[in-house]
């Protein structure tokens, strides 16, 4: 990690005027949850359009649903880390204003951080595919696949699946936020799955400043006005020490 680099992306974050966030996979790989791509990503060994395409679901609803249970599974275990705390901190403080994800494993709400977008929804939330129904769970479901209580239709996982819109409503708050920032946090994304890929340029394109935290380049260091490489719990742990020290705040 630059020690130089860092402290100037800590002295331009605490003086921003309205931070936004955006979070991907690595942010939550330091509390065990697999990433999609890279050495040991998700899509190395198991194949998109298997698994998470409407296509997939409507061939084979076990097959995906299996998938998914396991991933629930992996999820349950994981505890957010410091990354996932420092944002809920910064928030807290008054810094951070919204937080957008791409993660669909809920540890940013359980880290404490408020103003959530889940961009490609939740792992948690489970819907009927034929009636409203809907419902937030706390454990792996049991029964693959799980069956709509109400009309026994098949639920689904309520994740955006490639081929898919994005929920509207998400969607507009996140290009809301990212029209109002001044700076943009982002944090563990190979920003290569749009449009969330494309916020922190943007955000950069209005003149935000950008501030990317990654152990490896990905789309959106080209751009970057700072660049942290490292992983996400050690650089936000020096982020927010250093955040915490302009603002005379004890961390
Ligand atoms: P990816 O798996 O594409 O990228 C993870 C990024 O995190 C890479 O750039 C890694 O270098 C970085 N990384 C890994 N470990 C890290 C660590 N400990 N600290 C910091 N960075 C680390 O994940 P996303 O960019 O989130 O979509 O992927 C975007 C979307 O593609 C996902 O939401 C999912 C996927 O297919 C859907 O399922 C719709």
């Amino acid at each position: 990690m630059d020690s130089s680099s860092l402290d100037a992306a800590a002295s331009v974050l605490a003086k921003s005027k309205y931070l936004v966030a955006l979070t991907g996979a690595g942010i939550s790989a330091e509390s065990g949850v697999p990433t999609f791509r890279g050495r040991g990503g998700l899509w190395e060994k198991y194949k998109v359009e298997e698994l998470a395409t409407p296509q997939a679901f409507r061939r084979d609803p076990a097959k995906v649903w299996s998938w998914y249970k396991w991933r629930m599974e992996i999820i349950s275990k994981a505890r957010p880390n410091f990354a996932h705390v420092a944002l809920a901190k910064l928030e807290e403080m008054g810094l951070l204003k919204a937080l957008i994800t791409q993660n669909v494993d809920g540890l940013h709400r359980r880290a404490g951080s408020k103003n959530v977008i889940e961009l490609h929804g939740c792992i948690w939330r489970l819907r009927c595919t034929s009636c409203d129904y809907a419902e937030e769970v706390e454990e792996p479901v049991r029964e693959v696949p799980p069956r709509c209580p109400r009309c026994r239709s098949l639920l689904r996982p309520g994740v955006v699946w490639f081929g898919e819109a994005l929920p509207e409503r998400e969607l507009k708050r996140a290009y809301q936020e990212v029209s109002r920032a001044d700076a943009m946090l982002v944090v563990g994304t190979s920003g290569v799955v749009m449009p969330a890929g494309m916020l922190p340029l943007l955000a950069k394109e209005r003149g935000a400043v950008v501030v990317e935290v990654n152990v490896e380049e990905s789309a959106i260091t080209p751009y970057a006005d700072y660049f942290l490489r490292g992983r996400a719990t050690e650089v936000m742990k020096a982020l927010f020490e250093g955040i915490c020290e302009r603002l005379g705040k004890s961390p």
